[in-house]
């Protein structure tokens, strides 16, 4: 396995929530993460074994009318895909602040019959708007570049560019209560370092370095009260096994008297 150093990009100034050093990561090793991703290093495969039925009684509970998704930090769509192809969707856009990505992930939905677009935009900025309301918005493991008070604002602000009815999925990784970044930090790299021995130790000082450099988690707790104080009902919807990644599913309260089909 070999990562192909690409040229630096040149840091956009859309891309407020990015670091040059995070989005060089990005751009030079796609093959890192497919590796993590194809390795089940990060429990890909739990977190999408427990999306599965939530999303299907969700599609249940929508009915016929036109659904439509904005995954944003799409990256190459490497984990969604498969899934993006279970969903009977109307529409779909994928944000992502790297634009280097956006051709692999458009190759990754060759003959998907659904409308698709892709913007270059920092998750951030597209959750202020305006723009179009989605029936579902997902985020997977791309919140934890921002700061917490940018977390706050997210989700403050995302609530509308969401249909009503709809879910807010954040898969993400997450420090414990009381947890330090540092404490954090040494602790997923020696993760990395004890048993992610597949990638080969060059690609696990990579990733080290990234962890080090480039990842805010928000406490897990904590983030599900920011989540409340910005209006949303959350459910932790999986767990993995390393006090690290989670998956919180998000949605507005529906008030008794105004039912979703009529809300909207
Ligand atoms: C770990 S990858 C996750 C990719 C994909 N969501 C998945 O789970 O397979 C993180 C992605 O977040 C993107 N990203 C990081 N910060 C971002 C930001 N502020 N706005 C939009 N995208 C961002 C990176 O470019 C990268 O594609």
């Amino acid at each position: 396995m070999t990562a192909s150093p690409a040229p630096a990009p040149a840091p956009s100034p859309s891309n407020r929530n990015l670091s040059p050093e995070s989005l060089l990561f990005f751009e030079r090793t796609w093959q890192v993460y497919h590796q993590i991703v194809a390795d089940d290093l990060m429990e890909h495969g739990a977190l999408f074994a427990a999306l599965r039925p939530r999303l299907q009684a969700f599609l249940e509970e929508w009915g016929p009318a036109p659904l439509t998704m904005a995954d944003l930090a799409c990256g190459d769509l490497t984990t969604l895909a498969p899934l993006l192809r279970e969903l009977p969707l109307a529409g779909f856009t994928g944000v992502d602040a790297c634009a280097s990505v956006i051709p692999l992930a458009q190759a990754r939905l060759g003959g998907w019959p659904v409308p698709y677009r892709w913007l270059e935009d920092d998750l951030l900025r597209w959750a202020e708007g305006p723009g179009e309301r989605y029936g579902l918005i997902s985020c997977l493991f791309g919140l934890h570049h921002l700061a917490d008070a940018d977390k706050q604002l997210f989700l403050e602000v995302v609530a509308d560019r969401l249909e009503p009815g709809g879910l807010l999925l954040i898969a993400d990784t997450f420090r414990e209560p009381g947890e330090s970044l540092d404490h954090y930090r040494q602790r997923y790299g020696r993760r990395i370092r004890d048993s992610w021995t597949s990638l080969g130790p060059s690609f696990q000082d990579h990733v080290v370095a990234h962890v080090s450099g480039s990842d805010f988690p928000a406490e897990h707790d904590r983030f599900a009260a920011m989540a409340e104080q910005a209006g949303w009902q959350g459910e932790w919807l999986w767990r993995g096994s390393h006090q690290a990644e989670a998956l919180l599913v998000l949605r507005r309260p529906a008030s008794p008297e105004a039912p979703r089909q009529q809300q909207r």
